[in-house]
């Protein structure tokens, strides 16, 4: 059995054994880590509670696998290349060896600081080298991390923390991405004042900006790190201990805490990350993802270094200096996979040919791509002026809650096809089933995409409610994971995704559920009603447009633009913004006042007709007054 696919046929194989015997097949593959005890049983499961086991009994530590497993063979080896913001100010080589020391010296900081086993952390930090070592410390200690993406608001930090109940939370003064500096520690600060169960806050200094500290509660991370010894022993962890929760929008209004466990998730964020790119021991890999998403904490931190890969932390963003900041990062660093977002495609695409034109890119073997559908003209470009029709595209299916990549080409290895995942990875075993949950069975099909099989990387459960967990994913079609896509598998039974098929948008590959934006709105206080739907947008994929119902004293619809804005971004973040609001004066519900999105939905996307059957409104007119206060706006 190879633990590195090669060939189609080995593929082949491989696929069919993870499915004849997939407890034999997952076994072996673990078998390459670090276990401080073997595992009892490989798997148990059942889909309707759900609960799923991968290797219990097993004793482990992740960050051990991810550090001390390499030191004799690869300690000089440079484990992550952070290149900051600034492209005059200079990258940082981080080896093995001293990834760990850094590591261990964190540990220590956490474990002085009262964290221990089961406890929560908040992670609330740019793309510095102190996040990737945070996430390592907190998994060393045993503390389960809680990851929330540096652009979120404090409202939304709030949430987050209280939820998950976190004792310490580690953050910096300051950030940088592109011409802009913007405040960390005084957002953290202000989401503290509803946190009662945070009892320590450490600072990174990424800036020197002047911060306030307040006194008992706050260290800066530095002169912490300067009396911690170097040595940290690793916290011995069952397999199924959570090793982080990373929240996520769904189709109701509040985020769901994801939970991760400690071994399947090692195994899996191992072996996707080997097979989807082809990885070589004298690669550098780059996914320019941010590790506040689970792109970042599968495939910058964790599938990477669990391979003993180099890895590069960008601080940066796509567009500055100017459109060629990525291009000069791969040459200056011969980067050889790159992993990034159709979103950043388009935006690149949008800067002309001449920003990539301008560099070599010969060191490039393997492009991928996550996030959203990747359109075809994204695809192409990628495919010639990035790749110069050398490498192969992989574009990779999966979500927070699949923990890796489940549905995607082997680089080099599956035929390709634009807009096309193509192929399940071994191990995971889709459907497409119809509204009544019929497997729809052979090609040339389109249902709703689920899965009938655990993998070792899945979710196990939200964070202080499985029964949200139940409901959400395994009630929707008892027996299987329902992912919330839609998908067609075509004649060649390649599986293309097509999108959500449930209250979700996707928004430069994040995801907002509606009724979370719309939560925000309604704050606006004269703001009735309002219904948020996405729409097609050039750069972000799906913009987001809100139809709002206002009250008598409203303000006009500019000066009402700007306020929603501010409201949005101050209780979830400057990325959950409306592209479009619009005043309308009614919504088309339903005699039983349920809104009809999908009109909503084709209005805001330019369609004037087919609207389907309309007759089921309450007041079927609202739907040309929506339509022409639309056409403006379009
Ligand atoms: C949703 C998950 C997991 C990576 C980042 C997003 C959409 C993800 C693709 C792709 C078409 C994709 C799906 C999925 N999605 N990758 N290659 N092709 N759609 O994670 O925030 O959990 O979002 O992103 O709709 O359900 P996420």
């Amino acid at each position: 059995m190879h633990s590195r696919i090669r060939t189609f046929g080995e593929y082949r194989a491989a696929y069919k054994r993870s499915v004849e015997e997939p407890e034999a097949f997952w076994a072996e593959l673990a078998r390459r880590f670090s276990w401080k005890k073997p595992w009892d049983t490989t798997l148990e499961w059942n889909f309707a509670e759900p609960s799923i086991q991968w290797f219990r009994g097993g004793v482990l530590n992740i960050s051990e696998n991810c550090l001390d497993r390499h030191l004799q063979e690869r300690g000089d080896k440079v484990a992550l290349i952070w290149e900051p913001n600034d492209p005059t100010e200079a990258s940082q080589k981080i080896t093995y060896r001293q990834l760990h020391e850094r590591v261990c010296r964190m540990a220590n900081v956490l474990h002085n600081n009262g964290v221990g086993k089961g406890d929560r952390v908040c992670i609330y930090l740019p793309m510095i080298p102190e996040l990737p070592v945070a996430l390592l410390a907190c998994a060393r200690v045993g503390a389960i991390h809680s990851v929330v993406f540096a652009g979120f608001s404090s409202r939304a930090i709030a949430d987050r923390i209280q939820d998950a109940a976190c004792k310490l939370v580690i953050t910096a003064d300051g950030m940088c991405r592109g011409a802009k500096r913007i405040p960390v520690k005084e957002v953290v600060d202000e989401a503290l004042q509803e946190c009662p169960t945070v009892k320590r806050v450490l600072v990174a200094k990424r800036l020197h900006l002047d911060v306030a500290m307040k006194p008992g509660r706050d260290a800066f991370l530095d002169s912490e790190l300067r009396k911690a010894a170097q040595k940290f022993e690793a916290e011995p962890m069952d397999s199924e201990d959570p090793l982080f929760i990373l929240y996520t929008s769904g189709s109701t209004g509040k985020p769901k805490g994801v939970v991760h466990s400690s071994g399947g998730y090692m195994v899996y964020a191992d072996y996707t990350f080997r097979n989807v790119f082809q990885y070589e021991e004298d690669d550098v890999y780059w996914c320019t993802a941010d590790i506040g998403w689970i792109t970042g904490h599968s495939y910058i931190v964790y599938g990477p270094l669990l391979a003993g890969a180099t890895s590069v932390l960008f601080e940066g963003i796509p567009t500055w200096p100017d459109g060629g900041r990525f291009w000069e990062v791969v040459d200056k660093h011969r980067v050889s996979l790159f992993y990034t977002a159709p979103t950043a495609i388009r935006a690149l695409m949008a800067a002309g040919p001449e920003d990539v034109e301008r560099y070599k890119l010969s060191s490039l073997r393997v492009l991928g791509t996550v996030g959203e559908p990747i359109n075809e003209e994204a695809w192409e470009w990628y495919h010639h002026y990035v790749g110069k029709g050398r490498c192969p595209i992989v574009d990779t299916w999966w979500q927070t809650e699949t923990g890796g990549i489940l549905i995607s080409p082997l680089a080099g290895i599956t035929p390709l096809k634009a807009g096309f995942a193509t192929l399940p990875l071994p191990g995971v075993q889709p459907v497409l089933l119809d509204a009544e949950g019929t497997e729809l069975a052979g090609r040339g099909v389109e249902g709703n995409l689920c899965i009938k099989f655990p993998w070792p990387g899945m979710l196990r459960t939200t964070w202080g409610d499985h029964e949200r967990c139940r409901q959400t994913y395994f009630a929707p079609y008892p027996g299987y994971y329902f992912t919330g896509d839609g998908a067609r598998r075509d004649e060649e039974g390649h599986y293309r995704i097509i999108g959500r098929v449930d209250d979700v948008i996707n928004v430069s590959g994040h995801r907002f559920g509606t009724a979370e934006i719309e939560n925000a709105i309604n704050e606006h206080e004269y703001i009735a009603e309002s219904a948020v739907v996405g729409y097609p947008h050039p750069i972000k994929g799906q913009g987001i447009w809100a139809y709002v119902i206002c009250t008598p004293r409203a303000p006009g619809e500019e000066q009402l633009q700007a306020e929603v804005d501010e409201l949005v971004s101050k209780l979830i973040g400057r990325i959950a913004k409306p592209d479009v609001v619009q005043v309308v004066p009614g919504l088309p519900k339903t005699r039983s006042g349920k809104i009809m999105r999908r009109i909503l939905r084709k209005i805001a996307a330019g369609e004037t007709d087919n609207f389907g059957d309309t007759s089921t409104l309450l007041d079927p007119e609202i739907v040309d007054t929506i339509k022409e206060g639309a056409l403006v706006k379009l």
